[in-house]
């Protein structure tokens, strides 16, 4: 296998293996990876943490004040290393934290905030600058990173599968960690997906230059196969 350069963004709903993919990309072609998806989830973490009130029904974009001036000023730190993808906030590892159903349940309220996400993606692309810089590539994985984020990448790929095979991936994922998924995973993958999707700032969409990829019926070599055969294509290997 060679080696990565350039960017690749993979975006979609969750449950459609988005972080097993991208991560196991980056492990595959010797690239650096960024999760935003976990960049949202600290700051969430710290505005629960702080007390700041939430309307986690909210898909409005503005306004929050209290709500974004906690994020403005919360330390996030993210590994790019795939072996290894930390989370600091304000310096201590919450990898397992912001996994669980609390943050779970009350961050698409925040990622629904303009001037929550302006401030993160202006960090997401500092990060990229920084690997591109260094001469690696790197596989970022989010909702809006191929519409918004990183508009010029190389290959921008959206991952779908069906609903059924999604809550079962999401349910497994959580019975692998030790947590009790809620009482409805299925219903709240839905819920979180109306609200990403249907939210004013950055809604999740393909961006039209997307190659969109069906997990539904493959395994994840299967996947990363068909991403590696596309980076190829472009001429993104070396
Ligand atoms: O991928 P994930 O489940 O860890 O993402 C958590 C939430 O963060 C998800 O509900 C939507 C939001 N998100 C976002 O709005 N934009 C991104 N680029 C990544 C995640």
């Amino acid at each position: 296998d060679g080696v990565l350069r350039g960017v690749v963004a993979v975006d979609g709903p969750s449950g459609t293996g988005k972080s097993t993919t991208a991560r196991g990309l980056a492990m595959r072609l010797g690239a650096r990876y960024l999760d935003t998806g976990a960049m949202y989830r600290a700051a969430t973490l710290a505005v629960l943490r702080a007390g700041a009130p939430l309307d986690v029904a909210a898909t409005t974009a503005d306004g929050h004040d209290d709500v974004v001036a906690v994020v403005l000023g919360a330390r996030l730190d993210l590994s790019t290393d795939p072996a290894e993808p930390r989370v600091r906030l304000d310096g201590e590892d919450v990898g397992a934290e912001i996994r669980g159903s609390e943050v779970t349940g009350a961050v698409s309220a925040v990622s629904a905030l303009t001037a929550v996400r302006a401030h993160l993606v202006a960090e997401q692309r500092r990060v990229v600058d920084e690997a591109l810089a260094a001469g690696a590539g790197i596989v970022v994985e989010g909702r809006d990173i191929g519409t918004v984020v990183l508009p010029d990448a190389g290959l921008k790929v959206f991952l779908t599968a069906s609903a059924l095979v999604r809550a079962g991936r999401r349910d497994a994922e959580n019975t692998a960690a030790g947590r009790s998924g809620g009482p409805d995973v299925a219903a709240d993958l839905a819920r979180r997906d109306t609200l990403d999707s249907s939210r004013a700032a950055s809604p999740l969409r393909p961006a039209d230059d997307a190659v969109e990829v069906d997990t539904s019926a493959l395994d994840i070599d299967g996947v990363l196969d068909r991403l590696q055969d596309l980076a190829e294509d472009r001429d993104m290997i070396v």
